[in-house]
């Protein structure tokens, strides 16, 4: 496990005692153990901490720290999870997968498609999986919306709005060591991105992609570092016809705010429309001294929550937590479903997967390349850019208004 904040502290760790106490198992692949073998992160303090308290509860882990921890955590492990900041993650990669391991990055997977390449064509060459967690995949309404889509209920998105908003504790607190330089949309709108580009292909293509955004609270207010972004993105339908979103992100939602996350998303089709709310689903609740601080008024017990199961258990579940069980059922399937001599078919069936394998990312990483790429331009006192996808000119083109050069940001297709 490289990097051990947030995301670490409510998925992964509970995954990693569920399977220190069941292990995993499949009729196809039979029983596994799945153990937490060793861990790295920057000071070590959290490994330290987390050693401590849940002795018993997981492996005894190896806890790596400084600058070298990734390369001398790696002989101790097959497989590896990054949930470093989303600047840090292909270098962990990077590592992992010319190690010959099997790897789970955290979303967004990398910044940009020169990086995705690299990393696809050392997972071909070292022959392990490369995959990246969107757990919005995995929320039921979402896994609905795309049945219905499958089965051709919904008909020919045309266009839609998202929008994820966050805490100020978020941008304040958790993530003030790293996000100077950083915006709320590389973050949090690739839930989204991804959601819709897997929801509604792969027959389009992307086209185009804008973004503004604004500055002033978390940093200066021309400075690097963004409050919140809106994105918009165009696909081409296979007829012809273009379908646009707009995503809304920010990380400065006052804390006081209902729910710890703001998220809804609405699609419109020829014959439909689909909104969702992730937040009200049905439970609103108020405590005295609690709510909406400590507690929150409308919160999401399906992504991940805790529970005393009805024959009395305590537990902790939701699609945030099956999301990365499947990547390890997907790398026990590869080394133990069958025979050794048939391990390239199983990993080509699981690279195959279009949800969370990295060569499937292409869109979304473009995006975000595009979306960064935009921001830096406002920030060197030019806004309004924006990218051309797939043009005459390259992948990725970024033209600026009043300008007749163009920069090429990706030459090859994306
Ligand atoms: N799936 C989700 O909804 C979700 C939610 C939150 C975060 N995330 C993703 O998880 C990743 C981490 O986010 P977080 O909220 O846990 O962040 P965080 O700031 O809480 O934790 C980051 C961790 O990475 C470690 N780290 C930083 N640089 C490192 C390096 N070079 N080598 C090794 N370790 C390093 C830090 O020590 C820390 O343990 C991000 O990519 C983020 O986008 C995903």
């Amino acid at each position: 496990m490289i990097g051990l904040g947030m995301i670490f502290d409510e998925t992964y760790r509970p995954l990693f005692e569920q399977l220190h106490a069941d292990k995993l198992y499949r009729g196809d692949f039979g029983l596994v153990d799945v153990e937490l073998a060793a861990v790295a992160s920057r000071t070590g303090s959290r490994g330290e901490r987390y050693k401590k308290s849940a002795a018993g509860r997981v492996a005894d882990f190896v806890n790596f720290a400084g600058p070298d921890a990734v390369r001398d955590m790696l002989p101790r492990v097959d497989a590896v999870c990054v949930a470093t900041p989303d600047d840090r993650h292909h270098e962990a990669a990077r590592l992992a997968l010319d190690a010959g391991k099997h790897v789970l990055i955290e979303k967004p997977s990398v910044l940009n498609l020169q990086q995705l390449d690299e990393l696809t064509a050392l997972a071909r060459q070292r022959g392990v999986l490369a995959k990246v967690v969107y757990h919005k995949l995995a929320d039921p309404d979402h896994k609905k919306l795309r049945t219905y889509v499958v089965d051709g209920l919904l008909k020919h998105v045309n266009n839609g709005y998202c929008t994820l908003l966050e805490p100020k504790s978020i941008s304040g607190g958790q993530f003030a060591e790293w996000i100077k330089g950083r915006n709320p949309a590389t973050y949090v709108a690739v839930h989204y991105i991804k959601l819709i580009d897997f929801t509604f292909g792969p027959a389009w293509a992307l086209r185009r992609i804008t973004a503004t955004g604004q500055r002033g609270l978390v940093g200066d207010d021309d400075g690097p570092t963004w409050d919140s972004v809106q994105l918009q993105m165009i696909y081409v339908h296979p007829d012809g016809r273009e379908a646009a979103f707009d995503i809304h992100t920010s990380w400065v939602t006052p804390d006081n705010f209902p729910g710890y996350v703001e998220q809804e998303v609405q699609f419109r089709f020829d014959n439909a429309v689909w909104l969702a709310h992730q937040r009200k689903r049905g439970v609103e609740v108020c405590v005295e001294g609690k709510t909406p601080l400590e507690m929150k008024n409308t919160p999401n017990h399906h992504y991940n929550g805790t529970f005393v199961e009805p024959w009395g258990e305590r537990s902790q579940r939701g699609y945030g937590i099956e999301i990365l069980r499947r990547f390890f059922e997907e790398v026990a399937f590869v080394e133990f479903g069958g025979a050794a001599a048939e391990r390239n078919g199983r990993l080509q069936r699981m690279q195959e997967l279009t949800y969370n394998d990295l060569s499937a990312d292409r869109n979304t990483v473009a995006v975000v390349q595009a979306l960064e790429a935009i921001l830096a331009r406002h920030v060197r006192g030019e806004p309004g850019s924006m990218v051309e996808v797939n043009g005459a000119k390259g992948g990725l083109v970024l033209r600026m208004p009043g300008q007749s050069k163009e920069i090429v940001l990706y030459a090859d297709p994306v």
